[in-house]
């Protein structure tokens, strides 16, 4: 498994997402379609990045009855995405389910990662709002030991603890983190940023990169600058 940068195609509408990737002329990035996006367009947008010869991540982060995601992972499995998630907070059970649901006749299936704790819960929100009184760090680490007995292939964490899922789960179980800036750009509303170097330096498997690239003046650029600080 390689590293890889995925841009995150957070856009409303397929034309101008298409806009945007028309301009890698030659080069197909490993995409992030999210909600926005595939709730505007539907299942079409998926088939047809798919047919320009792009890899998929399908971020649409199930979390429900363990047969209810089940069976929407087998209809996404047909969608031949390269990457889908949940969250780890459907339990161990829901992970196991969504496992079986997104296994094609044929044995083979999409990688499938856990968000842990959305970066947008804090300590206190966590503790108020969902009544957890552990260290959310302590809480994050358990929902990526939880994803890895599941069978899962690892987890949407932040570059900052990146490292420590690796110690816990081994460097094989894959970290894929967003929060990315480079050294020189504008931080927008991230709280906690790395840069591409920095997040290969700390070993995670793949970034999210969406505005430093999608923003850019030149797009194309941005992405060729990512891919040198964190593959090459
Ligand atoms: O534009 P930016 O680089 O901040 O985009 C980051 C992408 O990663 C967005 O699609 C955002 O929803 C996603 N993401 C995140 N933080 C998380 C989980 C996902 O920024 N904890």
């Amino acid at each position: 498994m390689g590293k890889d940068v995925i841009i995150a195609c957070d856009f409303d509408s397929a034309e101008k997402t298409f806009a945007f990737l028309d301009k890698f002329t030659g080069k197909k990035p490993f995409v992030k379609i999210g909600m926005e996006l595939y709730y505007a367009e539907g299942p079409s947008i998926v088939r047809e990045i798919k047919k320009r010869g792009h890899k998929i991540f399908l971020d649409l982060k199930l979390h429900d009855i363990p047969n209810t995601v089940k069976k929407s992972m087998a209809v996404l499995s047909r969608l031949d995405v390269d990457m889908t998630n949940l969250h780890a907070a459907g339990t161990k059970r829901m992970m196991e389910a969504a496992i079986e649901g997104l296994t094609r006749a044929d044995g083979t299936r999409p990688m499938l990662i856990a968000v842990t704790q959305l970066t947008s819960t804090d300590q206190q929100a966590m503790e108020n709002d969902l009544l957890i009184k552990e260290p959310i760090a302590d809480v994050v680490m358990h929902y990526a030991s939880c994803a890895k007995d599941a069978g899962l292939d690892g987890v949407v964490c932040s570059p900052l603890e990146a490292g420590k899922v690796h110690e816990r789960c081994g460097a094989g179980f894959v970290t894929v983190t967003p929060g990315v800036r480079f050294a020189d750009g504008d931080i927008g509303d991230q709280k906690r940023v790395m840069t591409p170097a920095e997040a290969k330096k700390i070993g995670s498997d793949y970034i999210v990169v969406g505005r430093p690239i999608t923003a850019a003046e030149d797009p194309v650029a941005a992405y060729e600058r990512c891919i040198r600080e964190f593959v090459d």
